[in-house]
């Protein structure tokens, strides 16, 4: 299944660039289904969720073709309204087909995506969205399927959660559907903005992104567009965090510094020097951190995708700090591989109490998801002796060459298959 291997030691030292999104580009992917035709998408990352999404939308009926960071698709005029288990299963983000194929074809069937990494992860506010705009469900063998046979019909929907994923769901089936759908308590995150940017460049109305008040106008007249995917602000913040846990000095470039305010600034907490421009940002690491507390919130509070990096980072801090997490009740599940190297946490309930000591210690671990995945390698470039990360297909889900830009900076890791 593929290793890292990390002698930890070095300081890191030099340029990182960051790719595309993976959470933008997915669901900017999947709008390729609201319309038939030729649709471009830039700044693409080389990531295996990427590949998979290309498989679902194969499955649909589209073409993909590839060309560096350049991503064509090519939307047929007949879908096939369908996802099955192994794709869902492989990658929960496959749900949000869901809303554009009820939209497009007037049914939909998709294998129910259960739990994951992260715990049950109910998919309850999609369904209710779509509901109250006409369509209707029944479970058949573990398949959703979905039916709208007179298309869907804008509503008000009120989230009681402010779901990524729900109201990107709700957002493309509404750009599709009749009439105005208003999302209340809809999720904020830059990569909506970014999903709404593109939609609108499709030629639909979608106005209040960003705010928790999205209003969505259908329309019939949508049209394939070109669109440039935002830079991945949780690729950034993992090497930001890389440069911190070395006490190294990393420049990050092709990021954006804006979206990441509340990290960096728990990072300068840490006691880390953060310096930032429009598309750059430089840190450098102190000897040790100090201990810090953060709660993960929905965006523009602390990312829950940046909370395993933050938690390896306070592992050997210089005293006692607490992180709650606030998204997901398994997020946690990677901390047990953290205390065979060392690390002193204890957890309780949604709170992680994280008693810095002042060495790591390498040992073989397995990535448990992308992010707790990433974390591991971090806290291996830190540790004393040789770390190997097994399960390292989780970390290739949202991370390209994540080895070789480490290697670049000064850490001696390699990677075996
Ligand atoms: C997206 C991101 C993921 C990130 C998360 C939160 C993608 C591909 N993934 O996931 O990396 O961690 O946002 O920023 O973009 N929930 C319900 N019912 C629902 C929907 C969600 O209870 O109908 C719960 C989930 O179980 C979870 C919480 O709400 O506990 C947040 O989920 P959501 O914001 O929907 O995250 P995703 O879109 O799945």
């Amino acid at each position: 299944m593929g290793q890292i291997i990390i002698d930890g030691g070095a300081r890191l030292q030099g340029t990182v660039t960051v790719g595309g999104a993976k959470n933008a580009a997915l669901k900017e992917m999947v709008a390729a289904i609201l319309v038939p035709g030729r649709h471009q998408l830039n700044n693409v990352p080389d990531i295996a969720d990427v590949a998979l999404m290309g498989e679902l939308l194969s499955h649909i009926g589209c073409r993909l073709q590839r060309e560096g960071t350049t991503l064509w698709i090519v939307s047929p005029e007949r879908l096939n309204p369908e996802a099955p288990l192994e794709l869902v299963r492989k990658m929960r983000a496959s749900i949000v087909v869901l809303g554009p194929l009820l939209a497009r074809c007037g049914e939909a069937r998709v294998a129910l995506p259960g739990g994951d990494d992260l715990g049950a992860r109910p998919i309850d506010m999609h369904l209710e969205g779509l509901q109250q705009m006409g369509a209707s469900f029944r479970l058949s063998h573990g398949v959703l399927e979905g039916e709208a046979l007179n298309g869907l019909t804008g509503a008000e929907i009120e989230l009681s959660f402010p779901s990524v994923g729900a109201t990107e769901n709700l957002m493309l089936a509404g750009v599709a559907a009749k009439g105005e759908t208003i999302i209340v308590n809809a999720a904020r995150e830059p990569e909506i903005v970014d999903l709404a940017r593109h939609l609108n460049a499709m030629g639909a109305s979608v106005t209040g992104e960003g705010t928790p008040m999205l209003h969505v106008t259908g329309t019939p007249n949508l049209s394939p567009a070109e669109h440039t995917v935002i830079p991945d602000r949780l690729e950034a913040g993992t090497y930001a965090i890389a440069g911190a846990i070395t006490g190294g000095d990393v420049t990050v470039t092709g990021c954006s510094p804006t979206l990441l305010r509340m990290e960096l600034s728990k990072l300068e907490d840490a006691g880390c020097q953060v310096r930032k421009g429009e598309d750059w940002l430089r840190i450098e690491g102190p000897e040790r951190p100090q201990p810090i507390d953060f709660v993960t919130l929905p965006y523009p509070g602390f990312h829950t995708d940046l909370h395993p990096q933050m938690v390896a980072l306070l592992t050997v801090a210089s005293g006692t700090s607490i992180v709650t997490e606030n998204l997901y009740d398994s997020r946690f599940r990677y901390v047990g591989e953290l205390a065979r190297m060392g690390a002193d946490i204890s957890i309780e309930s949604q709170h992680a109490v994280i008693r810095g000591k002042p060495e790591l210690s390498g040992c073989p671990v397995l990535a448990p998801d992308i992010r707790a995945g990433a974390a591991l390698v971090l806290a291996g470039l830190r540790a004393e002796g040789t770390t190997v990360v097994g399960d390292v297909h989780h970390i290739d889900r949202g991370y390209n060459g994540l080895v070789d830009k480490l290697r670049a900076m000064g850490a001696a890791i390699a990677r075996s298959d």
